[in-house]
């Protein structure tokens, strides 16, 4: 019998044909819709591998459900959707994918930094809308980027590449992360600062840093109260990292100045949640590593980790040991 692959959404023709053949492999047609949770886990009961991407909890049943399972491929460098201790105890691996989006979600975070920042989502919808009638001295005025001091709470690879983009537009490179790192300080002039000094001094606080249970709702009321009035809050980790009720409020009370936002903590994110009623937030639906180039890139280190494991080889990128 070949081994089962599962795919909870539909790859490129090109990965496909890399598995079929060797492998019986199926996959969840619907591209307007993820796998619902039940067929994940008859799915699961039958796959010696699933790849899954961001938005599929993979929880502790899909693990007792996967007699067979050998390994998870998760289309993500973040793999909080995955319960990594049930993988570890059943011993199936976990793999993301690492590296290749770094570059790619740095850029979209920069870009939701200067859209934020300069009202670009809401400059364009203007003009399309017909309501541009004069040229005004304030009209649709944001705040300058160059020259401002970002605060960049973890210093990750993302976090480094997100700094270079800060260093070229003249910013002041503030970080709080677990540990020092020495040459983005050295390279970049990065200033290693404690979580409260970032949240107080920062002009742009962005979030970077992993789910876990430390960071869940880091950026909580208390951290929006600290930061300047005029400072805008960038998130493109996970949403849960703030508490987005309070974030919410923080908006609206104009504690903070705006937000740019990529990620929620449930995803999608209804159209009638409060914050995408604020005028003072810039939304995205997850879209951080979204180009052709790097998708692809994602999609192939799955399918390489999926044909390893399967071919009795230790994955590449593998997060648990
Ligand atoms: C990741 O890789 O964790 C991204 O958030 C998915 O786009």
């Amino acid at each position: 019998m070949k081994p089962y692959i599962y795919l909870t959404r539909k790859l490129p023709e090109e990965a496909y044909q890399k598995l079929v053949g060797r492998f019986d492999v199926h996959m969840w047609e619907r591209e307007d819709q993820a796998v619902p949770h039940d067929v994940l886990l008859s799915q699961a009961a039958k796959a010696d591998a699933l790849l899954t991407v961001v938005s599929d909890p993979v929880t502790q049943e899909v693990f007792e459900a996967g007699k067979r399972l050998k390994v998870v491929a998760n289309m993500a460098v973040g793999y909080d959707n995955i319960h990594v201790d049930a993988a570890t105890e059943k011993g199936v691996y976990v793999c993301n994918t690492p590296d290749v989006l770094t570059e790619t979600t740095a850029d979209l975070t920069f870009a939701l930094l200067l859209a934020a920042a300069r009202r670009v989502v809401e400059a364009a919808e203007f003009i399309k809308d017909g309501k541009w009638q004069s040229w005004s001295p304030f009209l649709l005025a944001g705040h300058d980027v160059h020259h401002k001091t970002i605060g960049i709470a973890g210093m990750g690879g993302i976090g480094e590449a997100v700094a270079r983009r800060a260093k070229g537009f003249g910013m002041e490179i503030l970080y709080h992360n677990r540990s020092r790192k020495p040459d983005a300080e050295e390279a970049l002039g990065a200033q290693y600062c404690s979580f409260d000094e970032l949240v107080e001094r920062s002009d742009f606080l962005v979030a970077m840093t992993p789910l876990t249970p430390d960071t869940k709702h880091l950026f909580n009321a208390d951290v929006f109260k600290k930061m300047k009035s005029s400072a805008i809050f960038i998130n493109a980790s996970r949403g849960a990292v703030a508490d987005e009720a309070a974030l919410a409020e923080a908006l609206k009370n104009r504690e903070i100045a705006g937000a740019g936002l990529d990620v929620f903590a449930e995803e999608p994110i209804s159209a009638d949640h409060p914050l995408l009623a604020l005028e003072n937030v810039t939304a995205l639906p997850h879209i951080g590593s979204a180009t052709m180039e790097t998708r692809i890139k994602m999609i192939e280190i799955c399918v390489d980790n999926i044909e390893r494991v399967l071919t009795g080889q230790k994955p590449k990128t593998l997060v648990n040991t």
